[in-house]
């Protein structure tokens, strides 16, 4: 914290993003205000906590907008107000274009090798732009100098940072792009390819999770547009303009919020297993996704069904609680997909079930932060088996819920986070048998090699945490800003 506020030196921040880090409902005759399933939110909201300023999102989960129009300028957290929330309004018809339509059935399937076709449409098109620009606008009524420090999020908002850069050319617009960066044939089906790429060439900075999604993107770039490149310090200048494209692995606060919170490791263990009336010594995995295809979770079920296979001791003494936050509901790829994964649960129950007993306990709800670490607590082995993911914060939320050194971690290999948790065990979820073995082999790990192991990725997570993440972009932002002032006096 004490580094960001060095690096920021009293300026407040503009923070842009397509999700809102609070959502107030009404419920009944009060308000109440609850957290979305966010990676993204996950991390930037610390980071807002720490800088202050204005956060400007679309108000999507706050649906009642008569009763909470209030709402449209907000202190917020609720309970101890540190920055401001500035809610934008979208009608639904512009909600299907941009958000449902481009962000989500465009780009996404484009950026994620899930083998999902994207769907384009210039309907969608012209509203994601409309949408960029109300964005834009709104960045620039929010400004109170003519060189603020705008964070943008994301892929909702591609064409932003060219359009804040045209009405404030001194700004410094730091754009993260939270998920992949494809290569340029897959990048390059886009018909709008041209239009995103310059709209996000109006960044100071584009960040992404990895080393391999800057490569991408510079190969991208390469490919579709006039432009310089220098390899060497990894920036792009076009007609004037000079973008630094850099990784910043992305990551959680530590120590985390919910931490005083929260019940022991013990008492959650058996808290959560009294609850859903199993024994003590009852053996638990633990998955936590939003209900979306990337995240592999019909692999993960079916790796349980091989190990249950294999190793029968295991049948009536393993479950998986499988948490499933709806998402993108209004798309049919995604009522599809949740179908499926009822369906595979299902199956899978009705094959092992004994008594009362099932392996799989699927909970398709919205859980607040703190109901998921008192799972994570109580867990064996946490499974992260995303057929592809930007980083997946799941995987560093349980290693930081675990201050026992106990549990293990199952990762995929096609996450960010896989390149820094070394000492998870790394699979292939496209490969059945190895990650069913991959379970077992954790819940059969001698307690000493799981605190060794914990005890190693508690050490990078806590080192690398999202303070240190945002830190780092604008520490190099405050570098360009220096650099960039200095040219313009010696003119
Ligand atoms: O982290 C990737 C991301 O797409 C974020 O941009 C987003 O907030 C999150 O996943 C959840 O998706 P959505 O905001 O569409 O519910």
């Amino acid at each position: 914290r004490s580094l960001l506020h060095k690096q920021l030196a009293g300026e407040r921040i503009i923070v842009v993003s397509n999700r809102e880090p609070y959502i107030h409902l009404k419920k009944e005759d009060r308000i109440e205000v609850n957290r979305p399933a966010s990676g993204l939110v996950t991390a930037v909201e610390p980071v807002m906590r720490a800088c202050s300023g204005t956060w400007i999102a679309h108000g999507s989960g706050s649906a009642d907008r008569e009763t909470v129009d209030r709402h449209d300028r907000v202190a917020v957290p609720p309970d101890h107000p540190e920055y401001r929330l500035r809610r934008i309004w979208l009608t639904t018809e512009e909600e299907n274009g941009y958000y449902y339509g481009f962000a989500n059935e465009g780009l996404w399937p484009l950026c994620h090798i899930a083998h999902v076709r994207p769907i384009f449409r210039t309907s969608d098109w012209q509203s994601y732009v409309a949408i960029n620009q109300r964005f834009a606008d709104a960045v620039v009524r929010e400004a109170d100098s003519d060189d603020p420090v705008v964070l943008v999020q994301d892929y909702h908002f591609a064409l932003l940072p060219g359009m804040v850069r045209a009405a404030l050319p001194k700004a410094t617009i730091i754009t993260f792009w939270h998920i992949p960066w494809p290569n340029p044939e897959s990048f390059g089906i886009c018909p709008w390819r041209e239009e995103l790429l310059r709209g996000m060439l109006g960044s100071t900075i584009l960040g992404f999770h990895t080393p391999f999604h800057c490569k991408n993107f510079l190969e991208t770039v390469d490919r579709y547009l006039e432009t310089r490149i220098e390899h060497e310090s990894s920036t792009i200048s076009r007609r004037g303009n000079l973008t630094l494209v850099e990784s910043y692995p992305i990551s959680i606060q530590w120590p985390p919020a919910w931490e005083k919170n929260l019940p022991s490791v013990e008492q959650c263990r058996s808290e959560v297993r009294a609850a859903l009336g199993l024994p003590v010594h009852h053996r638990i995995g633990i998955g936590v996704d939003r209900q979306d295809y990337t995240k592999g979770i019909l692999e993960r079920f079916r790796a349980v069904e091989k190990m249950l296979e294999l190793h029968p001791e295991l049948v009536g003494n393993f479950t998986l609680i499988q948490i499933a936050a709806p998402t993108r509901s209004a798309l049919e790829d995604y009522q599809t997909f949740e179908a499926q994964v009822r369906n595979l649960a299902i199956r899978i129950n009705q094959r092992f079930s004994r008594g009362n007993w099932q392996p799989i306990c699927l909970k398709v709800e919205h859980h607040e932060p703190e109901q998921v670490n008192r799972y994570y607590r109580a867990a064996d082995v946490c499974v992260v088996t995303s057929l592809h993911d930007g980083m997946n914060l799941v995987a560093k939320e349980f290693v930081a819920a675990r201050e026992d050194e106990r549990g293990v971690l199952v990762l995929s290999q096609f996450t960010g986070a896989a390149h820094e948790l070394h000492e998870s065990l790394i699979v292939n979820p496209y490969h059945i048998e190895q990650t069913a073995d991959a379970i077992h082999r954790a819940l059969t790990m001698p307690e000493e090699e799981q605190r060794e192991r914990m005890h190693s990725m508690r050490m990078l997570v806590r080192d690398f945490n999202v303070y240190r993440w945002a830190g780092r972009m604008l520490l190099d932002a405050a570098r360009i800003r220096q650099r960039e002032k200095l040219a313009a006096r010696i003119g």
